[in-house]
């Protein structure tokens, strides 16, 4: 199926974009589907599937192995993917990108290579604290096994970084880790800006990109960044797949994290000899249908733009707060930055005394899809004095209408809760 070309300038065409994606058509779920949830994981056009269909039946071997044409196919079919995510986030090198299942293993790659080899005892690892347990309990486990210490950068009322005190919080810190677009707040932080502050002091940046890099222009050389992971699932992509960029140095001098085949560079009765990169860091036969449909879904991206993707994303943004507060008032309370142009597209919030929980099932009644929960955010919520939030979330199939039947259904808790 063609993908949506837009003229310059204009804004998505949605119409065109929900044909693309087979998961909307109501004959397939039984009735309308309002898909609010693209942060917790996005669906699929049809050119992501097709790509790994063909895939499988024209090119799988395993890759990087077999002296035949088939696999030659795969290995480059594999390649390929590397490079096409490599581009979509203007890194210096394909060389520099490591296929993980997704930001979490991105992550725990760099919390146990780097964080094992390059921190030590009392070293502090300093995270926002609306970071999700991703970005969290990997340092913790550092902590816990290797003696660092997790400190916190607060937030404003508004659900932004505080860095009043930066310099401060940055004494003894060896390693900062922060989220590019705040999976519940949606806060958008000035990374550079903190990437800047840890490097003068000689701290690494590993930012979470898994909830920024679907919606905004990712560029890991403007953030500034060490390290920088995200995961397919949130961009059209498959399950199961997503990367790691790291800068090439410090993936040169860090150890392997998993140890198989494909990581060696040769193997004795007595010990091993690791590969270079990016092999060192992909143990085993990889999720090579997954990396092209990756590839796919960056494509997709790609033609639609992703300066179009954001403009529209902000627009519903903008949207979706005037209409909620507009209609529910104090009743309604939605968390994080107020302006919209400061946040990503999503809206947290609570509903009266709704609890989290009623409010998605009553939506879901109405064939809305939402998230309702902590959000993998316990610290954040915390700090909130919230046990939940209902979060919807909105990416380039959405439209004004979506947010019209969220805004016109959360009438109806009213009438159970009222
Ligand atoms: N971290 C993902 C979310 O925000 C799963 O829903």
């Amino acid at each position: 199926m063609a993908v949506t070309l837009p003229r310059p300038g204009s804004p998505l065409d949605v119409a065109a974009i929900r044909r693309e994606f087979p998961i909307l058509e109501p004959c397939r779920t039984g009735k309308k589907l309002v898909f609010l949830d693209s942060a917790a994981s996005s669906q699929r056009p049809q050119s992501v599937l097709n790509a790994m269909d063909r895939y499988y039946e024209t090119s799988h071997a395993n890759v990087h192995r077999g002296a035949y044409a088939l696999a030659e196919r795969a290995t480059e079919a594999l390649e390929s993917s590397r490079r096409r995510v490599a581009r979509f986030i203007n890194a210096p090198s394909q060389r520099e990108i490591i296929f993980t299942r997704n930001a979490t293993e991105a992550i725990n790659l760099v919390a146990h290579s780097y964080g094992r080899r390059f921190l030590h005892q009392g070293d502090v690892v300093l995270l926002s604290l609306f970071e999700h347990h991703a970005n969290i309990v990997p340092w913790h486990q550092l902590a816990a096994d290797h003696g660092v210490t997790v400190r916190w950068i607060p937030l404003t009322e508004e659900g932004e970084l505080d860095l009043t005190d930066l310099d401060r919080l940055l004494e003894g810190v060896k390693l900062v880790g922060i989220s590019a677009q705040s999976n519940v707040l949606g806060t958008l932080p000035d990374v550079a800006a903190v990437a800047a502050a840890a490097h003068a002091v000689d701290a690494v940046v590993m930012v979470d990109a898994c909830q920024f890099a679907p919606h905004h222009q990712t560029d890991v050389q403007a953030m500034g960044a060490d390290f920088v992971a995200f995961s397919a699932h949130k961009m059209l992509g498959p399950t199961g797949i997503g990367a790691l960029w790291g800068r090439r140095a410090l993936l040169e001098a860090m150890p392997p994290f998993l140890g198989g085949g494909s990581m060696i560079e040769t193997v004795t009765t007595t010990g091993f000899t690791a590969a270079e990169i990016p092999a060192r860091f992909e143990a085993g036969t990889p999720a090579i249908a997954e990396t092209v449909g990756f590839a796919a879904a960056i494509d997709y991206l790609e033609t639609l733009g992703m300066d179009r993707v954001e403009a529209h994303e902000r627009r519903l943004t903008q949207y979706a707060m005037d209409t909620l507060i507009g209609r529910y008032g104090d009743k309604i309370r939605i968390y994080g930055p107020s302006d919209p142009t400061k946040r990503g597209g999503l809206a947290s919030f609570t509903y009266g005394d709704v609890h989290a929980h009623d409010l998605s099932q009553i939506l879901d009644d109405r064939g809305i899809c939402v998230r309702a929960g902590h959000h993998c955010a316990k610290p954040l919520l915390a700090h909130l004095g919230v046990a939940a939030l209902t979060r919807a979330s909105w990416y380039v199939h959405n439209d004004t209408d979506d947010i019209d039947e969220l805004v016109d259904a959360l009438a109806g808790a009213d009438d159970l809760f009222g």
